[in-house]
């Protein structure tokens, strides 16, 4: 069992984020966007390819600056990385010289505190179901398993908030529902603040307590979808059918006439 974390809530005040694209011509990413998310909240983001969802992932992760506006953490602008926010991306970006242990370790080693810790990362290798494979190196994992890794690499520094852009994005069907059990579970576990960028409407409504629908490029919040729905949840449900078509009329997928 691992120890419960503190919590993170996010704040977005007036977010923009103006690139410039090849011509040095600006390029609005991200326009005014204001959101608050509670601590231990589970939140999804969802709109059009090349809107602005990592852009906004980034901009809390602290990877990137916004042109104008604030995010803070817990009520502290955030202004570059830090280990409480955690981050797993779509690649699941092992150092590929290094075992499953070594690669979960990592995070814990540059800040020195491996030594006292080694029992956390067995204990986070455990709960993402990778126990047996601390020594097998990234080239043989299958996708789903780096993924467990990458998961666990993230968790092992106790994030207030996890960061997952697209994380199941790459996988077969079977193992992303899989996948989407293992984080379900270990958000009840560890009440962690979670961030979610997904194409995928039915994994957003099967995780989320909240769904965040953007307009396309610059990203505005289009609409919020409170899903009021028990977790775990049933795919197959009237209910679950009804907030599909609701995500899926706000992006405008659904024809008029059906
Ligand atoms: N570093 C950058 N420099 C210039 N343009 C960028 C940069 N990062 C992202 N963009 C542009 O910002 C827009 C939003 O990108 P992104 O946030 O990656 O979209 P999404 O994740 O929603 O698909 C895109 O048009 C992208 O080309
Ligand atoms: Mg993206």
């Amino acid at each position: 069992m691992v120890a419960a974390t503190e919590r993170g809530s996010i704040s977005i005040r007036k977010v923009s984020r103006v690139f410039q694209n090849n011509e040095g011509a600006d390029l609005t990413a991200l326009s005014g966007v204001n959101l608050k998310i509670k601590a231990g909240e589970f939140v999804t983001l969802i709109g059009p390819s090349g809107c602005g969802k990592s852009t906004l992932l980034r901009l809390i992760a602290g990877l990137d600056q916004p042109t104008s506006g604030t995010v803070s953490l817990d009520g502290e602008v955030i202004n570059g990385t830090h280990y409480s926010r955690g981050l797993v991306f779509q690649d699941p970006t092992l150092f590929p010289w290094k075992n499953v242990w070594d690669n979960v370790a990592s995070g814990l080693d540059a800040r020195g505190i491996l030594k006292q810790q080694k029992h956390e990362v067995d204990a986070y290798i455990d709960l993402v179901g990778l126990k047996g494979f601390e020594n097998v190196y990234p080239h043989m994992l299958s996708g789903g398993m780096a993924q467990r890794a990458a998961l666990a690499r993230a968790l092992v520094n106790h994030p207030k908030v996890l960061l997952l852009d697209e994380p199941l994005g790459a996988l077969d069907a079977f193992t992303r529902m899989n996948l989407q059990d293992e984080i379900l579970r270990i958000w009840r576990e560890r009440g962690t603040t979670m961030v979610l960028v997904t194409h995928d409407i039915d994994e957003a409504i099967y995780l989320s307590d909240r769904v965040i629908v953007m307009t396309p490029r610059p990203a505005e919040i289009k609409e919020i979808v409170n899903i009021h729905l028990l977790k775990p949840r049933i795919r197959n449900s009237k209910q679950f059918f009804q907030y599909r078509l609701e995500i899926l009329e706000i992006l405008q997928l659904v024809p008029e006439k059906i």
